[in-house]
């Protein structure tokens, strides 16, 4: 076992704050937490030890489904001394099925621990619960359709530890991007840097918002929305391809039809990508990726993406509670 890890400078930007939305990173922050989730690498592989978060406490609370967003937090806190209280599916299985209102349930819940890391089926609610919260910060685990933060950090490290860089860069997202809160996310933080620019393929009426392209084009991201994969450059850095959100229809005729509409394989991105183009996915995947790419040195969505998830994790709780 290495050397021991027993404090971290306090941050400026993250001490006791709340992580609602991407759009209140700046530059420097990502580049604190970055810096911080490669020493926590260390010690997730035991090659070091902290118990930062010893006497910590932190609720999960989870409306929807999740299997890494939860885990990945879980694990981060416990890497780190830390203990929690997980409550997955809160509207069966807590007081709320009873009639209790959300805002009564965050209250309750500050009152018992230290963060509260909140998956909400609706969008802004992470918001709501942080307006709630007086005493304890609220991280936001995916708000319906609205933001994923904590993915865009590790999606936007891992491309930064492949890549060296976060400017100049060429992407290409495809899926859901009506209803993709990663995607929301990430693009956000591609704006942050120069010379960046992504090239949209979405099912009609699955695209983007255009108030959201508006806000992103004036932070300086360059977007192209575009009907096939042809229409992309073949030196694209990064693919960061989603599925199509079957819970977001209410006609899942409607979801039928599109489900199978952008699949990527090994073909394809030989095709319409590079030696050096990432393939990436949050994941979960219902179908859009080819198994046969599971092993390409190119994909990153099975290894570095998932593990990158508890690092980057770790990074924040220990920026934001110590
Ligand atoms: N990427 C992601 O948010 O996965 P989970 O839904 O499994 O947490």
């Amino acid at each position: 076992m290495g050397q021991k890890i027993t404090s971290i400078k306090p941050s400026k930007n993250l001490r006791d704050k709340s992580i609602l939305s991407f759009n209140q990173f700046d530059q420097s922050t990502l580049k604190e937490i970055f810096s911080l989730a490669m020493k926590m690498k260390a010690i997730a592989t035991k090659a070091q030890t902290s118990k930062i978060l010893t006497g910590k406490i932190i609720i999960l609370l989870f409306y929807e489904p999740s299997t890494r967003t939860l885990s990945s937090f879980d694990a981060a806190v416990k890497q780190l001394g830390g203990q929690t209280i997980v409550i997955n599916n809160p509207s069966e299985l807590s007081s709320i099925a009873k009639g209790e209102t959300f805002e009564d349930t965050i209250k309750t819940l500050e009152a018992y621990c230290d963060a509260i890391i909140l998956r909400h089926s609706k969008e802004g609610f992470s918001e709501k619960a942080g307006a709630v919260a007086s005493s304890v910060p609220i991280i936001n685990a995916g708000d319906g359709i609205g933001e994923h933060p904590t993915q865009a950090l590790l999606d936007l490290f891992t491309i930064w530890d492949h890549k060296k860089r976060l400017e100049n860069l060429r992407g290409l997202v495809v899926g859901d991007l009506l209803n993709g809160r990663t995607v929301h996310s990430l693009l956000q933080g591609l704006s942050l840097y120069k010379n960046n620019e992504v090239y949209l393929l979405a099912p009609k009426d699955l695209r983007i918002k255009r108030k959201l392209i508006e806000k992103l084009t004036k932070n300086g991201l360059a977007l192209f929305e575009i009907n096939s994969l042809s229409q992309a450059p073949d030196n694209c850095d990064f693919w960061y391809w989603t599925r199509i959100q079957r819970e977001r229809f209410t006609d899942l005729s409607k979801y039928k039809v599109l489900k199978n509409k952008f699949i990527v394989t090994k073909k394809l991105l030989d095709k319409f990508g590079d030696e050096k183009t990432l393939l990436m996915h949050p994941l979960p995947r219902t179908g859009e990726v080819d198994k046969d790419l599971d092993k390409d040195i190119r994909s990153v969505y099975l290894k570095d993406q998932i593990r990158n998830g508890m690092y980057i994790r770790m990074a924040l709780l220990a920026l934001i509670l110590t």
